[in-house]
């Protein structure tokens, strides 16, 4: 398969073809998301999370982020790739924006990246640069805490039309999409009409471009909360324990390993005197 190219999610928007995207951190999860045909894979900074057991995102590393993004590209060669610019890596100037975000392409191999807040300043000099971006607006988590935690924004009308005119202001500077995060339905649909890049919703409700889920959040993989917005596909989670305990029982009860799992080719008989 072709790998996915920005030229064919714009066609995908104009078409209102709906646009699949999702996280996956680790080689591993990277095979079955190309297993599954989903368009844009984003090593997104909730890996801190999901992945390093930090209590949010803020103290994710671009090494750590570089060392994600390898394995999920060695993985996953046909969805786009977005890796996700880590909180302090961007906010100090372009030139700092546009270092970081070609360590991310350059040493990570990501094809596009991704950066939160409605911040053409930045967008418009990494574009410049030829880097593609994907801009983040809505609820950002990485500056949660400024937003008064994590709650839908743009429920105002006055909320609702900086968020419209950051979409614009993200387009005019060149971004290529837009993640929208947990606001109200009709917001999203705006907010997608009013922009000819596709936007791509979280907690944005029906009428976005495209959706985008945390792997571990959709596959019921990581218990410490779950947004409103999260729709679980699956409790994998469970399976897995349910697995470990029934393995844990047989070694106990000696139901495991059995014949078949055992390797043949000499006899207690040839051993004598041996031991
Ligand atoms: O890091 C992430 O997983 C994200 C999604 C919530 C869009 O930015």
């Amino acid at each position: 398969m072709a790998k996915v190219t920005i030229q064919q999610l714009k066609e995908m928007k104009q078409k209102g073809e709906k646009i699949s995207m999702v996280t996956a951190y680790d080689y591993s999860q990277a095979v079955l998301v190309e297993k599954a045909g989903i368009e844009i894979i984003l090593v997104g900074d909730s890996l801190s999370m999901t992945m390093l057991g930090y209590p949010g995102t803020v103290n994710l590393t671009t090494d750590e982020m570089i060392h994600h993004i390898k394995p999920v590209v060695k993985g996953a060669p046909t969805p786009m790739i977005v890796g996700d610019m880590v909180f302090g890596s961007y906010n100090e100037s372009p030139r700092q924006a546009i270092a970081s975000a070609n360590r991310l392409m350059k040493e990570g191999g990501c094809d596009v990246i991704k950066l939160e807040g409605g911040r053409p300043d930045i967008v418009y000099p990494l574009v410049e640069a030829g880097i593609p971006v994907q801009g983040h607006i809505g609820l950002t988590p990485q500056t949660a805490s400024m937003l008064g935690g994590f709650k839908v924004q743009g429920k105002s009308l006055d909320a609702a039309k900086k968020i419209i005119d950051e979409a614009k202001a993200l387009e005019e500077a060149g971004a290529f999409s837009i993640v929208l995060e947990c606001v109200p339905e009709e917001l999203g649909r705006a907010v997608s009409q009013a922009v000819s890049i596709p936007i791509i919703g979280i907690g944005a409700g029906r009428f976005c471009d495209g959706q985008v889920l945390v792997f571990h959040d959709m596959l019921g993989m990581f218990d410490k909360f779950l947004p409103k917005f999260v729709k679980q596909y699956a409790q994998i989670g469970q399976e897995i324990v349910k697995a470990l305990e029934q393995y844990k029982q047989e070694i106990k009860g000696g139901g495991f390993p059995e014949e078949k799992h055992s390797f043949g080719g000499l006899s207690a008989e040839d051993l004598k005197g041996l031991e």
